[in-house]
């Protein structure tokens, strides 16, 4: 937990953003995972954790805009508790951590809510993203369950996005740790990259190393010699020749800030030809977007001009032909990257995006694309000093998809399917790195993880 001014200061400036009213900002519950005892690892609410640090179910804050009071509901813990938990301290005391004097049972929440109602008071809430919370909300507030998602309150949602979108610095510290657990987990993944090996071994080994280090990885680890498939969970394929691996995860830190880090490793360690010359136009395409973030470029722009060298990197290998501002406006290098250059990092690994993606990602300059490929970009919008970002370039061969275009003709001016057809069992490549704006550009954020070819190479044959 940061120290309890940092979490006063952030409730405080969430009462200048707003006008009036009380924020609800709940904690998460217990979920149950196979029968009601047998839970998921816990984990707590992002915007819980921003403004009241709290790191236990069932709490519940409430900040008051208008008078300056704020307020944890939750219970303290019985004698059967304390008998399978262990001794607890009491909310007053945790509240007393954050900066928080006023405290309730959870019980007399709803009273308290019915009062500010019936004097005419907004109670603001966020967007739910679990079952029993819409439970809940709708219980609190005597809402109609299909009508509880329209009284999410905008107002709050946009305060909160704005204040989260800027990492301070000791915000930035824990990124920073996330990250260099996850370099543990990355040059772990590429010494065991050998023909034989099983996926789930290397997956279960990074992810182990996570539990080691922090808390629980930041999402499920994306490991598979079918990069092809962007979000690949099965890990049980066994490694082979010829194949190449990538390893998108990241770890969480005891303080839940995330890293997100993708790197690929051809199996057994050493590039072929053909693999390098696609891995290198994917880094030149990283290496092109770090070059140009910095405050005040939207960045879209950056995903654009990243596209476009994936776009001249296939032209040069004859896997695409015209003229490639042209191609990249026309959408053809989503055949190739399908996917967005990356997102907001922090609480969460695609932060915020429980809030909902468009206002994390676009604002009234900066309207998401309906286009094939750069409509999936998270975030568009104008950068800022203190945003952490992923960049995350990939170019990928998918068959199903290539035939699909090769068949409706799309983009066919731009694109040589008969030697993209030579590339069907390739695979894909996607390398990530975490990035933060600073105010004159950008910093790689955590110690540097191994990413030419040569880096790759060297790590993958050392022990
Ligand atoms: N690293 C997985 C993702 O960003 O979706
Ligand atoms: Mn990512």
């Amino acid at each position: 937990m940061f120290k309890k001014e940092v979490y006063i200061d952030r409730r405080n400036r969430l009462k200048k953003e707003m006008s009036s009213g009380l924020a609800l900002i709940f904690g998460n519950s217990e979920a149950s995972y196979n029968y009601p005892a047998n839970t998921y690892h816990f984990r707590q609410d992002s915007d819980f954790l921003y403004f009241f640090g709290l790191d236990h179910p069932d709490f519940v804050g409430v900040i008051d805009i208008d008078n300056g009071k704020n307020y944890i509901f939750a219970n303290d813990v019985d004698i059967e508790d304390i008998i399978w938990m262990g001794p607890q301290p009491s909310v007053k005391s945790q509240a007393a951590l954050v900066g928080v004097e006023n405290t309730a049972p959870y019980n007399d929440l709803a009273d308290f809510l019915a009062t500010q109602i019936k004097s005419g008071r907004k109670v603001h809430f966020l967007p739910y993203y679990r079952g029993d919370r819409l439970v809940q909300i709708k219980q609190l507030l005597g809402l109609l369950t299909a009508r509880v998602k329209d009284y999410v309150s905008v107002e709050l949602v946009k305060a909160v996005i704005k204040l989260r979108s800027i990492k301070d610095k000791f915000e930035i510290a824990e990124i920073e740790k996330a990250i260099d657990i996850a370099y543990d987990m990355h040059t772990t993944a590429m010494k065991m990259a050998k023909v034989g090996i099983v996926e789930r071994e290397i997956a279960g080994t990074m992810e182990g190393i996570s539990l080691a280090q922090g808390g629980p990885v930041s999402f499920p680890v994306i490991l598979t010699i079918n990069g092809q498939t962007l979000h690949n969970h099965y890990h049980g394929n066994t490694l082979t020749e010829g194949r190449m691996m990538i390893a998108d995860a990241g770890a969480e830190t005891t303080m839940h800030y995330s890293s997100d880090i993708t790197r690929t490793t051809p199996v057994g360690g050493k590039f072929s030809q053909r693999q390098k010359e696609i891995y290198e136009v994917v880094l030149n395409a990283n290496m092109k977007a770090i070059e140009l973030i910095r405050p005040g470029i939207e960045y879209r722009e950056v995903h654009l001009a990243s596209c476009k060298v994936i776009a001249e990197g296939m032209k040069a290998l004859g896997l695409m032909k015209g003229d490639m501002d042209a191609a990249v406006k026309a959408g053809a290098h989503a055949l190739f990257m399908p996917h967005g250059l990356g997102h907001m990092m922090g609480l969460d690994v695609h932060d915020m995006e429980g809030l909902g993606e468009n206002f994390v990602g676009y604002d009234e300059h900066t309207k998401r694309s309906n286009q094939f490929g750069t409509a999936y970009l998270r975030l568009g919008r104008k950068l800022q000093p203190g945003f952490v970002l992923t960049v995350e370039p990939g170019c990928y061969f998918i068959p199903e998809l290539i035939d699909k275009w090769k068949k409706d003709e799309t983009n066919a001016e731009f694109i040589n399917f008969d030697k993209v057809e030579t590339y069907k069992d390739f695979g894909g490549v996607r390398i990530e790195d975490d990035v933060l704006v600073t105010e004159t550009g950008n910093r790689v954020l955590g110690k540097p993880i191994p990413k030419t070819v040569a880096e790759v190479e060297a790590m993958a044959a050392s022990k």
